[in-house]
């Protein structure tokens, strides 16, 4: 917490300044670089490109029309006003059951209705992000911990841990298996806990996974099954990204993996929003869907705190219950991100960088370890910065994600247009040509080895700077890429003639 006068922090409470909002992190920066000098396509062409925000926007038109066609779903025409003071005065905790009918549904369908949901086991939240926060305080006390597999979602730091006191515990996942999590690293974490006297109530996973782009596949939600079970602690899926998969493998979610494995489902909870599968984060539509009475009996209670408002509740539940448009807008809104993922991905091919590969999500984890001085998060923050400065791009450094190797970045895609994505994909060409030329200028530089032999100081000074000079003047035309300054390139032995 900034606090502008000084000791005006006193006035406050612990949790309002004990800095665990997450917003010092490096992930903020980046957006606020891009606040100070935003990317517009006339009126700032040399702005910053916001790629650090995963927001889908591929798809608005399909809702646009919707809404003009279905005037009755919304109470501010004509011809949906009779329903505005119902609406305007609706406000139980409960929600609105055509809305939770609605939501349930189309939970199931974006599962290929192999599983369903019960609408009562749904609680609203205001957004995933207050959904993860509600289940925090229904499962763990202050200073209890989750586990959670690395890369994370920044956020989760503050969401999870802010205002309820728990502790985030990593599991670290690595490249050398696409950064799949195994049982060794959670046994790993969870006796690391153990030994610190740190109470572990649970694990939580972001599937599809955020930064990463993949599925968690069914062997390994089967083993995290086994192992919470084992342990009796919970597991928290958050299921926001799942009806972005474009391509194989297929989503499977946890509500898949319990009918076919056994275990206590009182473990057992859903974290679910709209805010990227349908792309509506403003609408502010979350879900704690628990197998657990408890949870959905306190959780509701709680979600009194950030309701979703009845406005929004009314829209969507004619808009969800609308299958023929449901279906299409799922099928379409997949397919529109396929393939700005792959218009994305082969532009970074094309300049010789390699992404993870994903199935998921509105990003990819970027692999810029080649472009790393040395492979340290010093020289992440520096490439970072470089990044941020001189190519106008705001990308997010893996370390924000508690990444534990440097040089991963992520990468958003489908929150601007194609015309702005092509800019974005020429200043990284051009980038990376750029750092490819200094490179090679670096080592033919060391190549070159002049000795000079001098008589006296005097004459060293004299003859360096002459040589140097007439250097400059005869290998490099005027027009040459080597800038005058980098003569650090040229090498001279100097040899006194004593
Ligand atoms: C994994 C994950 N969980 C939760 C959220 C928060 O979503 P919401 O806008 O619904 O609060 C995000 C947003 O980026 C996310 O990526």
């Amino acid at each position: 917490m900034e606090c502008k006068k000084k000791g005006s922090c006193q006035l406050l409470s612990k949790i309002a300044t004990n800095e665990q909002h997450g917003e010092n992190s490096s992930y903020f920066d980046g957006w606020k670089a891009y606040d100070n000098d935003p990317f517009h396509p006339i009126r700032n062409p040399n702005g910053v490109i916001q790629m650090g925000l995963a927001e889908n926007q591929l798809s608005f038109d399909m809702m646009e029309e919707w809404i003009r066609k279905h005037p009755k779903a919304s109470i501010c025409t004509s011809e949906g006003l009779n329903m505005f003071k119902y609406i305007a005065n609706f406000q139980d905790y409960h929600g609105w059951a055509d809305f939770k009918n609605a939501l349930a549904r189309f939970m199931g369908k974006i599962r290929g209705d192999r599983v369903s949901f019960d609408p009562d086991r749904i609680v609203l939240a205001g957004g995933a992000t207050g959904a993860s926060e509600i289940i925090m305080f229904c499962l763990a006390d202050s200073g209890d911990a989750f586990l959670v597999p690395t890369p994370y979602y920044p956020a989760f730091d503050r969401d999870l841990k802010w205002r309820t006191g728990v502790q985030l515990l990593p599991v670290i996942c690595n490249s050398s298996n696409n950064f799949m999590i195994t049982k060794e690293a959670l046994e790993e974490a969870y006796e690391n806990a153990q030994k610190s006297n740190i109470k572990v109530k649970g694990v939580i996973i972001a599937n599809p996974s955020n930064p990463l782009g993949t599925t968690v596949d069914k062997e390994t939600q089967k083993m995290l099954v086994n192992f919470i079970n084992d342990k009796q602690i919970h597991l928290v899926c958050d299921e926001i990204y799942s009806a972005t998969v474009f391509r194989r493998p297929n989503f499977v979610s946890i509500a898949e993996i319990i009918q076919e494995t056994e275990c206590n489902r009182d473990l057992i909870h859903i974290i679910y929003s709209l805010s990227k599968d349908m792309g509506l984060p403003g609408f502010r539509v979350g879900v704690v869907y628990s197998y657990n009475d408890g949870v959905v009996n306190c959780g509701r209670k709680m979600s009194s705190f950030g309701l979703v408002s009845s406005q929004t509740q009314h829209l969507l539940a004619s808009m969800l219950s609308d299958d023929e448009f449901i279906d299409e807008f799922l099928k379409e809104n997949a397919k529109r991100i396929a393939e700005r993922h792959f218009t994305f991905t082969k532009g970074l091919e094309e300049a010789g960088i390699k992404c993870l590969n994903s199935n998921a999500g509105l990003f990819c984890w970027m692999d810029l370890r080649p472009l790393l001085k040395e492979q340290t998060f010093d020289a992440e923050m520096e490439l970072w910065r470089q990044i941020i400065t001189d190519v106008k791009l705001n990308v997010s450094p893996g370390f924000s994600f508690h990444c534990v190797e440097p040089g991963w970045f992520r990468v958003c895609f489908a929150n601007m247009d194609r015309e702005t994505l092509d800019i974005a994909l020429k200043r990284i060409k051009n980038f990376v040509k750029g750092a490819g030329k200094k490179k090679e200028r670096k080592n033919s530089g060391k190549r070159i080895i002049f000795e000079l032999v001098f008589q006296n100081e005097e004459d060293v000074t004299m003859k360096k700077h002459e040589f140097t000079k007439s250097y400059h003047a005869n290998v490099m035309s005027p027009h040459s890429p080597i800038s005058q300054s980098q003569g650090q390139d040229l090498i001279m032995i100097i040899k006194h003639d004593h």
